[in-house]
């Protein structure tokens, strides 16, 4: 079966076909570099780029169609197949509602603060065991990145998972409304993207959004440890969604009675209502484990089978950039190289430091956070950055290096015998610091992805392997 037969895709957009379009469509796409034979390419006008430049090369790369914006190409012209519409981003908008309509499978839908991601990606893993799963990819969590996610989506999945992420208040509104999810996970709500907004409070109103498209009988899962679960829960008792609660608090329906956390895997004794559970996950550190148990209360309210789910865990690892780790052996030590620059903010900060001080050092070995500047704090954003400088020296950190103007806030709120080193941006820190690093340490790398943390894990590796 074709992601979308002609006739239906056609039928799910109102639009003017130009050109021969006779071939079904078996997937979609958005870039014109990354075109599949039978792809509907929808020409969305970026910040950068304006997708109806790369439209006939779509199509000589394999598209059957293209979706194009009225008057963009004259009457006659190209001869290739196309669905002329108003609004080529309403187009997708509708095709995504046109899947969500046809899937009988159960819809969930992921927001939070930090750990979007991740947790999909385990949603993913432990819902694939009970049929096939469709997920976004990536973060691909926005105006473009849901509706385009939707609309990729084959009409017989079981389960369909999706991201939905938020810069600013009314962003998740319409995405929900598009997702019609039939369970709602909010994984927390912190500090983030501060930029739109005056207080966290708003980012909780903002997240609360999610619950707007809840289908009737939905369930809205909720961090019962996070300060804000009265106020979310109380949003979701007037959309009379039943509310499911994972944490440590002793009142959370799915709740962790035990944890082990290893350097490189966690063992989870967790109790999801009456039933008690215990297994493995690959993703270390405390915030993996509540992000499992998100994982299970979704299993929970969609009826199926936990030990399955749980069992299936165990093959959740860390994404590259995410907390994934390298070990280099130099001489009869090796060194760990924790990999986070995919992003940062101060919550997965002070989990990843958490996680950091955790880790085994050997005899000589040290504890080494390696911290690049979080973007898109607002004005609090020094504040911010010096604010973790408590977390550090509880935590058992031994050494910190920093890049940035930012984190030049944090450097000085640091104890001196902590303080490594700065340098004012990720290129300079790429220099001097692999020289700096050593056998048994363990070296954690984060920043967002903005500050490019990236460069300085590549030049340690580099390094390391040069040695
Ligand atoms: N529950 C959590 N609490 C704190 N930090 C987390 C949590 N889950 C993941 N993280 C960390 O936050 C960062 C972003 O994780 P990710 O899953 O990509 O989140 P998102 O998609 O919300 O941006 C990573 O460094 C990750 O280790
Ligand atoms: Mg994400």
């Amino acid at each position: 079966m074709p992601l979308w037969s002609r006739d239906d895709f056609l039928a799910a957009i109102s639009g003017n076909v130009r050109g021969d379009v006779s071939n079904h469509v078996t997937g979609i796409s958005i870039d014109s570099r990354e075109i599949n034979d039978g792809d509907a390419f929808f020409a969305i006008q970026g910040d950068n780029f304006d997708g109806h430049d790369f439209a006939e090369r779509a199509i000589e790369a394999g598209a059957a169609i293209a979706i194009c914006q009225i008057g963009r190409f004259e009457e006659g012209s190209g001869p290739f197949p196309r669905l002329e519409v108003v609004d080529v981003l309403g187009a997708l908008e509708g095709l995504g509602e046109a899947s969500r309509a046809r899937v009988k499978g159960i819809v969930i839908a992921v927001t939070g603060s930090v750990g979007k991601t991740s947790t999909k990606e385990a949603l993913r893993i432990a819902f694939r065991t009970f049929g096939e799963v469709h997920a976004s990819i990536a973060s691909f969590n926005n105006h473009w990145g849901v509706p385009l996610s939707l609309a990729r989506m084959p009409a017989d999945v079981a389960t369909g998972i999706f991201e939905v992420g938020m810069n600013h208040p009314g962003e998740i509104s319409p995405l929900t409304k598009m997702i019609r999810p039939d369970i709602a996970i909010i994984t927390n709500v912190e500090a983030v993207h501060m930029e739109a907004f005056n207080n966290v409070l708003g980012i909780a109103a903002a997240k609360a959004e999610i619950f707007e498209g809840l289908e009737s009988g939905g369930a809205a899962i909720l961090n019962r440890d996070n300060k804000y679960f009265s106020y979310l829960s109380e949003i979701a008792e007037e959309k009379s969604a039943k509310i499911v609660s994972f944490g440590e608090n002793k009142q959370a329906d799915i709740r962790i009675e035990d944890l082990i956390l290893k350097p490189d895997c966690s063992v989870v004794k967790a109790r999801i209502f009456e039933t008690k559970l215990t297994y493995k996950i690959n993703a270390p550190g405390r915030h993996m484990a509540m992000n499992s148990l998100a994982v299970l209360a979704a299993v929970h309210v969609a009826g199926k089978d936990l030990a399955r789910a749980a069992l299936a865990l165990a093959e959740w690892a860390p994404p590259i950039g995410r907390g994934s780790r390298h070990e280099f052996q130099l001489g009869s030590e090796t060194l760990t190289l924790i990999d986070e620059s995919y992003n940062a903010n101060p919550a997965s900060m002070r989990a990843a430091i958490l996680t950091l001080g955790q880790s085994d050092v050997t005899a000589g070995g040290r504890r080494i956070a390696v911290l690049g500047d979080m973007l898109e704090l607002g004005e609090q954003s020094g504040a911010l950055h010096a604010g973790l400088s408590e977390a550090i020296a509880n935590a058992g950190i031994d050494l910190v290096f920093t890049a940035g103007t930012d984190m030049e806030s944090l450097y000085d709120a640091l104890p001196s015998l902590l303080r490594g080193g700065h340098e004012v941006d990720a290129a300079a820190l790429a220099k001097s610091l692999p020289k700096k690093i050593g056998p048994g340490d363990v070296v954690m790398v984060k920043g967002s992805n903005g500050s490019r943390m990236m460069d300085v894990v590549a030049a340690i590796e580099s390094w390391l392997r040069g040695n």
